[in-house]
């Protein structure tokens, strides 16, 4: 495992089309994703690991340690080409749009700072499923956010997606809230605490508030960008 390079890039977009076929990123299109991955690898806000086999990448982690900020970067340095690569997809299906700006202005509904951090996406080949690869990845992910000072880490699952739950659970991820998500399938918030890097002894860190006092990030989770 080693962290994602620029020159990964292509690797990733085919590694995301493969897991991901279904998704709303997929459907803009290789350069899109192109577009998103060469930002992931670059910025300084994203936690980017990928695990290779035989010179071959066969999965990666995302996430960002300050998500806000990270799409920020991403929008500030590549709106154009975001517009320019998602025009195939969004030219014969318009009805799109509202989804394509939602994900775009997706920081305003992200929570700030790098306390939280987020695991945004993870994807194994299938060849190489169940085999420690992806409990690696998250391993690997969980210590660098450590490392960057976080004292949690979340992620957001499709709530009928019982295979990644039992993944995440596996890895001591618990269910923190439900997120209703109209016309694209409701999702559960996944959260654990981390081990702030020193602090020893089992100190347990709080990941959210309460249900009901953090809104903000709630609303829109389910947009995020899988
Ligand atoms: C989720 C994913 C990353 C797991 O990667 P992986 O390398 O297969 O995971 P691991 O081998 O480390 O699995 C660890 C444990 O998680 C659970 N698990 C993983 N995949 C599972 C599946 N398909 N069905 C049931 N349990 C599963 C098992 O308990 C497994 O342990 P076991 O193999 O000893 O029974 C991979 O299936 C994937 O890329 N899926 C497509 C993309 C995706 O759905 N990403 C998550 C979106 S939130």
């Amino acid at each position: 495992m080693r962290p994602m390079v620029p020159a990964d890039v292509s690797e990733c977009v085919r590694i995301h089309l493969a897991c991901f076929p279904q998704s709303f990123l997929s459907s803009l299109g290789s350069g899109f994703l192109k577009t998103y991955y060469e930002g992931v690898a670059r910025s300084d806000q994203a936690i980017s690991i990928v695990c290779e086999s035989n010179d071959q990448l066969i999965g990666f982690v995302v996430g960002f340690t300050d998500p806000r900020k990270c799409y920020l970067y991403l929008l500030r340095t590549r709106s154009l080409r975001f517009c320019l690569t998602s025009l195939a997809a969004v030219a014969p299906n318009p009805i799109i749009v509202p989804r394509l700006l939602r994900a775009l202005t997706y920081p305003s509904s992200t929570p700030s700072g790098n306390e939280r951090v987020l695991l945004s996406s993870i994807a194994v080949l299938p060849l190489f499923r169940r085999q420690g690869v992806g409990t690696s990845l998250v391993k690997g992910f969980l210590m660098e956010a450590a490392a960057r000072g976080g004292s949690g880490v979340y992620l957001g699952v499709k709530r009928d997606d019982s295979k990644s739950i039992t993944f995440y659970r596996n890895l001591e991820f618990c269910e923190t809230h439900e997120i209703a998500n109209p016309g694209n399938g409701d999702s559960i918030l996944m959260a654990r605490a981390l081990l702030p890097v020193g602090a020893g002894g089992g100190q347990q860190v709080q990941v959210f508030p309460p249900p009901g006092q953090d809104i903000h990030h709630r609303d829109k989770f389910g947009e995020a960008l899988d």
